[in-house]
């Protein structure tokens, strides 16, 4: 723990958003692995760029070669792992800048602190439950990942052997065995439009 540090003030959020002309908000992709929460996070972030809004992607599996390289898939690391992108996404978000974050974050708990560490700070968060039924997901198993949890050779596999805690209240739930990639992407781009995010 630091101890004699002092927080330094600078422009607030409402002067920074005037100045570039943009707002800030994280965008929070949560489902089982292989229910598509990278692939709408890729697409959604393209949308928003070709339309000139700021925005950038942070991927579970992509930290994980950096940022978290140090963590697991033990409870206590998906804990910190989700500890830390909520610190990061709120950093964007107060920067006006638009996060899309894609991690399995399969606790309610963790997902809350999220939340809250935005609320307090008058930040939008807007929970996305990109949701498929498991047998789905597990056909789709384009890593292969799914039939190694099975064979027991992956231990802690979320929804095989690590539980998965669903939203209740989700702002957006998306089914992806049931839309296109684009179709999902734009019912989140639709969603900041009808709530003045862009
Ligand atoms: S989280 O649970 O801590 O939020 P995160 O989204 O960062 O997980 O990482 C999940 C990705 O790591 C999966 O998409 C998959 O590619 C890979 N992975 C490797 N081992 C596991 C595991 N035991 N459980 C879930 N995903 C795993």
């Amino acid at each position: 723990m630091a101890t004699n540090i002092t927080w330094h003030p600078n422009l607030t959020y409402q002067e920074r958003s005037e100045l570039i002309n943009q707002k800030g908000a994280t965008i929070w992709l949560t489902g089982l692995s292989a229910s598509g929460k990278s692939t709408i996070a890729c697409a959604l972030e393209q949308l928003l760029l070709k339309e000139k809004v700021t925005a950038y992607r942070l991927d579970g599996d992509n930290i994980r070669f950096g940022l978290n390289k140090d963590l697991g898939f033990s409870e206590q690391d998906r804990v910190e792992n989700i500890r830390r992108i909520a610190e990061v996404s709120k950093l964007f978000a107060d920067s006006c800048s638009i996060a899309v974050t894609s991690f399995i974050s399969p606790y309610r708990e963790d997902r809350d602190k999220a939340r809250e560490l935005h609320v307090n700070s008058n930040l939008k968060f807007i929970e996305v439950f990109v949701d498929v039924p498991l047998e789905v997901a597990e056909k789709r198993d384009p890593k292969g990942l799914y039939k190694k949890a099975r064979e027991g050779v992956i231990k802690d596999f979320t929804g095989i052997s690590a539980p998965y805690e669903a939203p209740i209240k989700p702002e957006i739930h998306i089914r992806t065995d049931l839309l296109s990639v684009e179709e999902s992407a734009l019912q989140i781009y639709n969603y900041l439009k009808e709530h003045n995010v862009l």
